[in-house]
């Protein structure tokens, strides 16, 4: 690929959907074996890197962060600019984001079936992985903000506050959640670490998965039927609602 490539317009947007249909093939296969096991308990044994223990956090892993959280910001880097009536700040920043984030995605199958996993669901990425997610956040915050700055429209469309909001606060319930200060366990002890995993774990639902796939409806509802939103307002309230 030429360096010119890295530049082109929308390639971080395109790169992220290509990327989130390949997860959504491979996790979906994890997924499958997985299944295939509560049928016939048996039907891998002998091979370590496919038992249940091992495989499932490789489906929901790379399902959830590769396939659902990737495709949705392949959409919102694509309409966030869209929206503002700019350009991605810097496509070859958003570029960098997407290398580490695709690391850290195929990082999960690769240590989960040697055993090499933090045991906590949905936080299962092993320390170096936690801190390349972490730099792949805060890159495409910076990218986002950015484009912020250099807008041309004057309107803030609720869509750009869902999706720069997401990776706002991800930058802290993500290092939080996942106990970062401890790299060799990713965790506390006892009844503290399920209070710590929780938050991360319903955080993810509701302040990752939710804003970014409602940010992404408010932007495809309105362009697909052809009418303008109902209320701004409204709108606004929903996302306040939302962090509160
Ligand atoms: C869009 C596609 C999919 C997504 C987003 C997805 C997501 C998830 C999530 C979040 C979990 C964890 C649920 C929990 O902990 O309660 C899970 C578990 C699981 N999924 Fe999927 N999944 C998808 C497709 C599939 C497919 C196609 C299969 C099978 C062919 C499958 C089989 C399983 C199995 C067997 C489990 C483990 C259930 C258990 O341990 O009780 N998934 N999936």
């Amino acid at each position: 690929m030429r360096l010119a490539s890295f530049r082109r317009p929308n390639s971080v947007a395109l790169a992220f959907l290509v990327a989130g249909a390949a997860w959504f093939v491979l996790g979906t296969l994890y997924g499958l074996l997985t299944s295939i096991q509560f049928i016939s308990p048996e039907f891998f044994n002998n091979i370590p890197w496919l038992v249940f223990s091992r495989i499932r956090p490789s489906h929901v892993n790379t399902v959830i962060y590769g396939f659902v959280v990737g495709t949705l910001i392949g959409g919102g880097i694509y309409y966030v600019p869209v929206l503002l009536r700019t350009r991605l700040w810097s496509e070859p920043l958003g570029w960098f984001s997407f290398l580490l984030r695709t690391a850290v995605v195929l990082s999960g199958p690769a240590t989960f079936s040697f055993g090499h996993s933090q045991g906590r669901e949905y936080a299962e990425y092993i320390w170096i992985a936690d801190l390349a997610l972490l730099g792949a956040v805060l890159t495409l915050l910076l990218d986002a903000v950015m484009t912020l700055f250099n807008r041309q429209s004057s309107i803030l469309y609720v869509s750009t506050w869902y999706f720069i909001g997401t990776f706002l606060w991800t930058s802290a319930v993500y290092p939080i959640g996942n106990v970062m200060w401890h790299p060799a366990t990713g965790a506390e002890t006892g009844l503290l670490d399920s209070i710590f995993l929780w938050f991360y774990g319903h955080d993810l639902v509701g302040l990752i998965l939710t804003p970014l796939a409602v940010g992404g409806a408010l932007y495809v509802v309105p362009y697909i039927t052809n009418t303008p939103l109902y209320s701004h307002t409204l709108s606004l309230i929903g996302f306040w609602t939302l962090i509160i």
